[in-house]
């Protein structure tokens, strides 16, 4: 187990510091300790949004930040429009109807961005909408959303636009401020490398606006009972005490690197990624121009299987990468290339995948795809 590489689309590799962290003493939660921890880590965390709001950890993985956003906005019978080009756009519009709302869906292809011109139209079309709902980074088909360009769109409605930045904050350029994101939530286990189990949310006033005239049915993910306790220090039920020590010690190492660096670095390993693919012949999954910068969508040659592809990557070589979710199951692989990870584990990752596919009769110029990786932090040094 030690030796396995996680080269999926999170949970990554948590460094040392981190997991050491997780193993100081419990503390009462409702005590000044525990406070003040909370109030840095909440602190280091709306930095990491680039917003002056507040920010909120919720017990509970990313999905728990994207139950929270709809369940505390919408109400039966509001319009919301969801963007929907992969599973966790899919996601947000599933809770948008589970919490009543009626949605509109701009549906955009698997494998490629929404056209920020598609959002405007459709925002035009409609009256009354309560909120716009986007994934940043689509981890299920490695593509990025222009969510600064439909900001700005967003700007001139009266609607609250709802931002998913699990798999992008800290490892692409998410200011939540400037871009205008009305709610942005994300989760620990990814760009940030953290463990799983723990999520973040942040509001705006427009969002706290509406927040406050719902009465809403969430018991667990009321915003409103967050709020009154984040004013004690505290939060309404207990937390994950640990989990806050690993958010306090990985977020001081995204800050320590910065943030501009650490997203330079995640856009280079995505660059790279994309180049030691091509080089072997493969092809990538997203459309070009809408390639994610975390995270690299690679199909699967015809005549080779899932099975065998990530199989062999695990049982020979103890490096895990992701497979394809849904109708994309079997037909692409995914290597995550976020937190911590660098040229040392894509650099094992396209060595192994190399040997792989000679095993599983793909042919290809040997070291090619090695050398294009190194090509590309050679030009980014
Ligand atoms: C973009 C995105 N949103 C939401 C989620 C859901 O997060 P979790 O699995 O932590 O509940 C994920 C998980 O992969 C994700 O990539």
């Amino acid at each position: 187990m030690e030796d396995i590489l996680l080269m999926i689309p999170g949970p990554t590799t948590v460094p040392k510091r981190v997991l050491d962290a997780m193993a100081r003493p419990i503390v009462n939660h409702r005590g000044a300790a525990y406070g003040e921890i909370l109030d840095e880590t909440t602190a280091m965390m709306s930095e990491v949004f680039q917003t002056d709001n507040q920010s909120y950890f919720l017990t509970g993985s990313g999905t728990s930040a994207m139950e929270a956003a709809i369940a505390n906005i919408v109400e039966k019978g509001d319009k919301v429009i969801n963007v929907v080009g992969g599973k966790f756009g899919q996601r947000l519009q599933q809770l948008t109807e589970v919490f009543g709302g009626e949605s509109i869906e701009i549906t955009v292809p698997w494998g490629q961005a929404v056209d920020p011109c598609e959002v405007q139209r459709v925002m035009e079309e409609n009256n009354d909408v309560k909120a716009l709902t986007m994934i940043h980074n689509e981890s299920s088909t490695a593509v990025v959303n222009p969510i600064k360009e439909v900001g700005q769109i967003m700007k001139d409605y009266d609607t609250l636009f709802v931002v998913d930045t699990v798999s992008s904050l800290a490892g692409d350029v998410v200011k939540v401020d400037d871009f205008g994101l009305d709610i942005c939530l994300s989760g620990s286990q990814k760009c940030i490398a953290a463990p799983p189990g723990m999520s973040m949310i942040t509001l705006s006033d427009d969002a706290w606006n509406v927040v406050d005239k719902v009465d809403s049915p969430t018991y667990y993910l009321d915003m409103k009972k967050m709020r009154k306790s984040a004013e004690k220090s505290q939060t309404p039920y207990t937390p994950s005490v640990s989990m806050t020590y690993a958010m306090n010690e990985a977020l001081s190492m995204v800050l320590e690197e910065g943030l501009c660096a650490r997203i330079k670095r995640h856009h280079t390993g995505a660059e790279a990624t994309r180049e030691a693919a091509k080089a072997l012949g493969l092809e990538l999954f997203a459309r070009e121009g809408d390639y994610s910068n975390t995270l690299t969508g690679i199909n699967i040659p015809e005549g080779i299987t899932d099975s065998q592809l990530r199989g062999t990557m695990r049982d020979k070589y103890q490096i895990e990468i992701g497979g394809g979710q849904d109708h994309l199951s079997g037909n692409i692989f995914r290597i995550g290339h976020m937190g911590i990870t660098g040229l040392p584990e894509l650099s094992r990752t396209f060595t192994c995948l190399e040997m792989t596919l000679k095993e599983l009769g793909f042919e290809f110029e040997a070291g090619a795809g090695v050398a294009a990786l190194q090509d590309v932090y050679m030009k980014n040094m």
